[in-house]
């Protein structure tokens, strides 16, 4: 494990080993600070049950296998699974097919808080009843569940197993950052910032390099896992801008307030400028063509959609004109995320100076945030002969 404190955002393993979204329930938690992606999620609900009308139905001894990839801890990845299941149930039945068991899969890295996740899944219908009673159980889930640890950018299951996978708001997520962006010697060395947006042209390619290599290996993988005649629903954080320093949404997230917070910590003389600088935020919002090109060059998968989609504003609340609800709301949003690095980064102490000033920063420009924080989606259907 990471010590508290060490510069640990290098090399993929170890980024592997601590990434992570806030667990637990507390107000910092993804699992209270989830609700922007839910609404955006049920926004593209009618893309996804497109997808899922091109799935072939395979004979009903066959155990239907679905799986969600950067499924976090909170309650939006047992909704999508029970709309999946629910939706395949509902197609097998109206072409005289008698649905098959299913299992869902939820996969995240191994530091996912997998405990908070189980805890609120449904109980399991009786299995040892009727296929109908399991069916018709409400209140229960209507399939088996597993936890599956691991990078989504490696294989995860065995070959030809999965007939959908599912993946929202985590493939902008990189394996690693570059290391050409840590290195003091190298042009892209990302001297002053902690994310890309308004960086260097060198340092956004590194970046760029480093989505597309990953997305290479997430797409390699699940062609080997996936079932001929499956299908996969992926919706990740984009931008419209076809130039990598402005990444949108993103850019305002990690580009604005965040960053003014480390610069405060640097001036206040409570980190050093080279601790700051080290510090790089692992994310990557791809244009239309960043996605596009890679999923061409792997050539395994149809594409059926892919577009960029408005998501809306991550923050989520009651009083818009209340500008203490927004700046915490922005506080929170971004600590559910990547507060999880920032702690290992600088210890638990600074980083609660570090949101703190997120937050003083914010509400003095509450309005403004939320008109401009505004997330782009990529949305891709891709399905699989
Ligand atoms: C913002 S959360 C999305 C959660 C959920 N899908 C939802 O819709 O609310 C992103 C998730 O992707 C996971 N993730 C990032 N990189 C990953 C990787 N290489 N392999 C597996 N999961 C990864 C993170 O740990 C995190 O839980």
């Amino acid at each position: 494990m990471a010590r508290k404190g060490d510069n640990v955002v290098v090399s993929s393993m170890k980024l592997e080993k601590l990434l992570c979204m806030k667990g637990g329930k507390g107000e910092g938690s993804y699992a209270s600070n989830s609700q922007a992606q839910a609404l955006h999620a049920r926004s593209m609900l009618h893309l996804l049950e497109e997808t899922l009308d091109r799935v072939h139905l395979n004979s009903p001894e066959f155990p239907f296998q679905v799986a969600d990839l950067g499924c976090s801890s909170g309650n939006n990845t047992i909704h999508i699974i029970d709309v999946i299941i629910k939706h395949m149930i509902k197609r097998f039945e109206s072409s005289g097919l008698e649905p098959p068991e299913f299992s869902a899969f939820f996969a995240d890295l191994p530091s996912n808080d997998f405990n908070t996740l189980f805890q609120l899944l449904p109980p399991p219908a009786n299995y040892g009843g009727s296929m109908e009673e399991c069916l018709a159980a409400s209140g229960h889930r209507n399939y088996f569940a597993a936890g599956v640890p691991g990078s989504f950018y490696r294989r995860l299951f065995p070959a030809r197993s999965i007939d959908v996978f599912h993946s929202a708001f985590s493939l902008h997520w990189l394996s690693q950052v570059p290391e050409c962006v840590l290195d003091k010697r190298s042009a892209a060395y990302n001297k002053g910032r902690v994310f890309i947006h308004d960086a260097s042209e060198a340092t956004t390619n590194a970046y760029r390099k480093q989505f597309q290599a990953d997305l290479a290996g997430f797409l390699s993988a699940r062609s080997q896992e996936m079932k001929s005649g499956g299908s996969m629903f992926l919706v990740c954080l984009g931008r419209t801008s076809a130039d990598p320093t402005d990444q949108g949404g993103a850019g305002h997230l990690f580009g604005t307030h965040f960053q003014d917070a480390w610069d405060d910590l640097v001036q206040e003389g409570l980190i050093t400028s080279e601790k700051r600088d080290s510090f790089n935020i692992p994310v990557y919002a791809p244009s239309l063509q960043d996605f596009k090109e890679v999923v061409e060059a792997n050539g395994s998968f149809t594409i059926d959609k892919l577009e960029v989609f408005k998501g809306g504003s991550p923050l989520v609340v009651n009083h818009p004109d209340n500008a203490a609800e927004v700046s915490r709301a922005m506080a929170n949003s971004c600590r559910s995320v990547v507060g999880v690095l920032v702690d290992a980064h600088i210890g638990d102490k600074l980083s609660e100076e570090l949101f703190s000033r997120v937050e003083r920063r914010a509400k003095s420009h509450a309005k403004e945030l939320l008109e401009k924080l505004q997330f782009f989606h990529i949305v891709a259907s891709l399905s699989f002969a």
